[in-house]
C-alpha cells in the first residue's frame, strides 16, 4: 500500500490513476452524446479541477468551448462569515448550454453558489459535472448530471485536490489514514 505524508497528516492510496482516467472517459462519452449540437461552454472551477478537466477534454469530440473560473472567498461586511463569488468568466453565457466542471462535491454549498450566480446571467441550461462526489456529506439539494466517482465521506488528496495547498500533483487519489 502506497503511503505518503503531507504536513502533519498521513494518507494512503485510495483510487489509482488508471481507474480515475477510465471513469472520466465514461462521462466524456456520455457528454459527447448528450451535448451533441448544443455548442456547450464548459466552465472549470480552479484550482482543484485542472487535472480532471485536462483528462476530460482529451475525450470530448464535440465542438465546445472552455473557460476557467475561481471562487474568491472574502469576509462579508457583517459578521455573517465568508462570502464566495465567481470571478474570471469573460464569456457571455446568455442562452448557452453550460457545463460546470468541479473537482469534488462535498456539502454541495460551493456548487449551489455557482449555480445561483450563473443563473443570474440567463444561461440556456446548466449541467453539473464533478470528478468526485461524497453522497453522505451532501447538505443541499443538487442535481448532478455527471459524476465520475462516488466516494465515502473521507478527506482525500491528489489528482488536483489538495491538503493545505499540497498534494494536487499526485497522480493517484489518497485518503487520510484514520
Ligand atoms: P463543498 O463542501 O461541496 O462546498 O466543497 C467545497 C470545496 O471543498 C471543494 O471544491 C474542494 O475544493 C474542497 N473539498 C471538499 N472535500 C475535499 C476533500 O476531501 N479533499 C480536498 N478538498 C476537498
Ligand atoms: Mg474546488
Amino acid at each position: 500500500m502506497k503511503e505518503i505524508k503531507i504536513k502533519d497528516k498521513e494518507f494512503e492510496v485510495f483510487i489509482q490513476e488508471e481507474k480515475i482516467r477510465e471513469a472520466i472517459k465514461v462521462i466524456a462519452q456520455r457528454m459527447n452524446k448528450d451535448l451533441e449540437g448544443k455548442d456547450p461552454l464548459f466552465i472549470a472551477v480552479l484550482n482543484g479541477a485542472f487535472m480532471f478537466v485536462g483528462e476530460l477534454m482529451k475525450h470530448l469530440t464535440i465542438p465546445c468551448e472552455i473557460s476557467f473560473v475561481r471562487m474568491a472567498s472574502y469576509q462579508g461586511i457583517k459578521s455573517t462569515g465568508k462570502i464566495k463569488e465567481i470571478y474570471g468568466l469573460e464569456e457571455d453565457i446568455e442562452g448557452r448550454t453550460i457545463v460546470i466542471l468541479e473537482d469534488i462535491v462535498d456539502t454541495g454549498h460551493t456548487m449551489s453558489l455557482i449555480l445561483d450566480q450563473l443563473a443570474c446571467d440567463s444561461p440556456g441550461e446548466i449541467k453539473v459535472a464533478t470528478l468526485l462526489f461524497k453522497p453522505d456529506a451532501l447538505k443541499t439539494e443538487l442535481k448532478l448530471d455527471y459524476v465520475a466517482l462516488e466516494i465515502p465521506n473521507d478527506f482525500i488528496v491528489g489528482y488536483g485536490l489538495d491538503y493545505d495547498g499540497y498534494g494536487r500533483n499526485l497522480a493517484d487519489i489518497y485518503k487520510i489514514k484514520s
